[in-house]
């Protein structure tokens, strides 16, 4: 990061600033609180802030602490691009990724044109890519910030820099060691909410930037990942989902070595959690331990999210996936056997390089015998840097085309199929909130992670209610509240 351009003032500041985290970004909290009121003594109206995410669930949790941050601040929150601070927490998993934000920051410039108030901060994935952040150096200018995964924790410190210095902050550390938590979030929900156990992953599948971009396995402490469940248990929420690359390596590196299991065991024990889900499990490592305690336990929700990827052990292997289609079988159904009502979920790429009409046929097969309740298909994407990129037989778009649209019908037939059979049950829903379509009608996440819309007003939002399945309408329910 370039300080030659600070002013005397923040120079000063730098040196008083404590050296451990997260009292320093404390330190800059308090320093901002100042420069925010005059701000706002200025200008006679507050600043405002908005966070878009473009990624997945930890995308999500850092756009929460990135928030908290802010709202600690003094800034207040608002929904769409028009705000005095706008931050794009990026996502780089496919090119579409990548697309979308090109797509929007110039049109976050031409609003700055407007405001001369405005910042502008690019974080994330994306911006651990070195080729992206000379991209948006170059040609846009007008973007005040830019960090990356492994120092979201540091945005006080670097918004305080950018005020008293360079026009453009840029800080991105290659990796790092450090897990800063007890930092502020601003919960996007009341009553749920995502909790990292573990953050990057060393699994390298082959076509895959994540470990690249988000670096190596770190797990948190069990006692520090049970003492913010405790909290968030304090404050209302009654869902968790613990969140991770991996979730199954949990704990491999830490000082005591604790598993993914006995991580679950302890986290069923805190009282007011009444459902836990997880995210991900990878198929190679999903041990019987963890079946067990699911199949035993009253809160952890019986549906398992298992990216298959592809059905083919050829394509498997090329993945670096470390699992054959027999095994993955033989695991759908060890799961199946210890859980009748479980609900199983799935990613699956079409069109991986080499793919070809035989190995489909095999993830078909997989699909029709593992009958998935729903499944994230997507098309193969190259990223730069990953081994699969440079692999001979990239699949021409047409013919991973053609094969997703088959594959999505067969999918969508099995989902419609096992959700038909439900019809007519009465289930246990949390509500999450007021349909967005239909405002008479609230929706509900059943524990199989399926959703029903029913009659019913604002009051029920966090609560648990009977629902009764009356229509299904493919991978959804219109359903009545039962007492
Ligand atoms: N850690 C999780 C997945 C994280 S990425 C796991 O191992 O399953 C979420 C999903 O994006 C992956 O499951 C995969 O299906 C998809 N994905 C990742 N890289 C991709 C690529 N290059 N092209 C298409 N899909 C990809
Ligand atoms: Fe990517 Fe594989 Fe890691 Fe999942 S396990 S994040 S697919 S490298
Ligand atoms: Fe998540 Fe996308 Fe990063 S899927 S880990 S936000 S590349």
């Amino acid at each position: 990061m370039d300080t030659k351009k600070l002013d005397i003032e923040a120079i000063t500041l730098l040196q008083q600033a404590p050296e451990t985290e997260p009292e320093r970004q404390y330190f800059f909290m308090e320093e901002l609180k100042k420069w925010y009121q005059a701000q706002v003594e200025r200008l006679k109206r507050p600043l405002t802030f908005s966070v878009q995410t473009f990624g997945c669930q930890m995308n999500a949790k850092d756009s929460e602490k990135l928030a908290g941050i802010l709202k600690t601040v003094g800034y207040e929150e608002v929904e769409g691009e028009n705000a005095d601070f706008v931050l794009y927490n990026t996502c780089t998993v496919r090119e579409n990724a990548n697309t979308r934000v090109y797509g929007r920051i110039g049109y976050l410039g031409n609003l700055k044109k407007k405001n001369p108030e405005m910042k502008i901060a690019m974080c994330g994935c994306m911006m651990q890519e070195a080729h992206v952040v000379e991209k948006i150096k170059k040609s846009y200018r007008f973007v005040d910030l830019i960090f990356g995964t492994h120092n979201i924790y540091k945005l006080a410190e670097l918004l305080y820099l950018r005020i008293h210095g360079p026009k453009m902050v840029i800080d991105i550390l290659e990796s790092t060691e450090q897990i800063v938590e007890e930092l502020p979030s601003e919960r996007k929900f009341q009553f749920k909410e995502g909790v990292n156990i573990m953050y990057g992953c060393n699994n390298f599948c082959s076509y895959c930037i994540v470990p690249y971009v988000r670096g190596r396995e770190r797990s948190r402490r069990p006692e520090d990942i049970i003492e913010e469940m405790q909290k968030l248990a304090a404050a209302g929420v009654t869902e968790i989902m613990l969140l991770g690359q991996n979730v199954n390596s949990y704990g491999k590196t830490l000082a005591q070595p604790v598993s993914f299991a006995e991580l679950l065991k302890m986290a069923e024990k805190v009282e007011g959690i009444r459902r836990i889900r997880f995210m991900t499990p990878h198929p190679k490592d999903l041990s019987d331990e963890v079946i067990e305690v699911m199949k035993h336990s009253e809160k952890i929700c019986h549906h398992v999210h298992l990216p298959m990827q592809s059905g083919s052990s050829r394509v498997l292997k090329v993945m670096n996936r470390k699992y054959t289609k027999e095994s993955y079988l033989a695991l759908v159904e060890r799961i199946k056997e210890a859980m009748p009502d479980v609900a199983l979920t799935t990613d699956i790429i079409v069109g991986f390089p080499g793919e070809t009409e035989e190995d489909f046929e095999d993830t078909l097969d997989v699909v029709r015998k593992a009958r998935f309740s729903s499944a994230y298909t997507f098309l193969y994407s190259k990223r730069t840097g990953t081994p699969a990129a440079s692999m001979p037989d990239q699949v021409p778009d047409e013919v991973a085309k053609e094969r997703f649209n088959r594959l999505l019908a067969v999918v969508q037939e099995i989902s419609a199929e096992l959700a038909e059979a439900d019809t007519g049950k009465v289930v246990e829903v949390l509500v999450e909130e007021r349909n967005a379509q239909d405002a008479s009608l609230m929706t509900g996440r059943m524990a199989n992670n399926l959703l029903v819309h029913f009659p019913g007003d604002e009051e029920l939002l966090g609560q648990y209610v009977k629902v009764s399945l009356n229509e299904c309408k493919g991978f959804y329910y219109i359903g009545e509240r039962v007492k």
